[in-house]
């Protein structure tokens, strides 16, 4: 086994500095910058929804973003009547879900000889590339991204999704870096997000199977704080608790992730991901 592999099993997550060329980081970013610009174009109109419609009409705009570029907005983005409160490029906090397939400057980074390899030796050679995301994190607004584990979110059976997370700016406490327990990737799963029909409109719950750690989660954990440069790579295993603060640094904290799954474990119809027609590759 490599050395590689062993630290990815043992500790539920693997950091590779000098994985991607810097330059290579700053080109995305400046394409996820273009695609907020298209994708937003035009939604900065006054639409007046009472909440319930807000929250049925966001709900049905996340779960048809499997097969899509879209852009999702920070909660604060936006008022009342959901006109956009600050300009687009502040407002934007993701770009998802089907990036590395429908762009091409994304799927040129995401399909790459050292990724292939990389995934052969962590024995998830078969894998295919789910999931895409764009992350922003900006500056004194962005976020934090609560406790939880990737497998909640991408449910297989069994368990098999990988994270791969790049970073596209210097990570660090300061700025909102991952952090993650290590070896937790060995717990068993508390909890599965899922939709809560087939129509988008009832939107998603969460199936609980242990209360007890689920109403507890993230309490009392040691982090270990993943602080990493531009153009590292940060592997996740999918049942590694992870998470990130928000940013309250002048800097931005972008990120570039990819999940993949092995397309012979089963991929549940109620999952809230959903490609619909659009075909699922590898890493080759
Ligand atoms: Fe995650």
């Amino acid at each position: 086994m490599s050395g590689r592999r062993e630290r990815f099993e043992r500790d539920g997550f693997l950091v590779l500095e000098d994985f991607v060329d810097p330059e290579a980081c700053v080109q995305l970013g400046a394409r996820a910058d273009e695609l907020v610009t298209a994708e937003m174009r035009g939604r900065d109109r006054p639409s007046v929804f009472t909440t319930h419609e807000q929250d049925r009409r966001s709900d049905e705009y996340f779960l048809a973003s499997g097969d899509r570029i879209s852009a999702f907005v920070e909660a604060d983005a936006v008022d009342e009547q959901g006109r956009l409160v600050v300009p687009p490029e502040r407002a934007v906090n993701k770009l998802g879900h089907a990036l590395h397939d429908l762009d091409p400057v994304f799927a040129a980074f995401s399909r790459t000889a050292a990724l292939a390899d990389l995934a052969q030796d962590l024995g998830v050679g078969e894998h295919v590339l789910w999931q895409s995301m764009f992350i922003f994190k900006h500056p004194q607004i962005g976020g934090e991204v609560g406790f939880h584990d990737d497998h909640t979110f991408l449910w297989t059976d069994p368990m098999s999704v990988v994270g791969f997370w790049f970073a596209i700016d210097d990570a660090d406490l300061g700025n909102g870096a991952l952090q993650a327990v290590a070896g937790g990737h060995r717990r068993q799963p508390t909890r599965r997000f899922r939709r809560v029909s087939d129509d988008p409109g009832d939107g998603t719950t969460f199936d609980v199977f242990d209360v007890a750690a689920a109403t507890t989660l993230g309490e009392d954990e040691e982090l270990v704080a993943i602080e990493v440069p531009r153009g590292s790579l940060v592997v996740l295993h999918g049942g590694l608790p992870h998470l990130s603060g928000p940013n309250r640094s002048q800097r931005s904290r972008r990120a570039y992730t990819l999940h993949a799954i092995d397309p012979r474990a089963h991929y549940p119809a109620d999952n809230w991901l959903q490609r619909g027609s659009l075909p699922a590759r590898g890493f080759g």
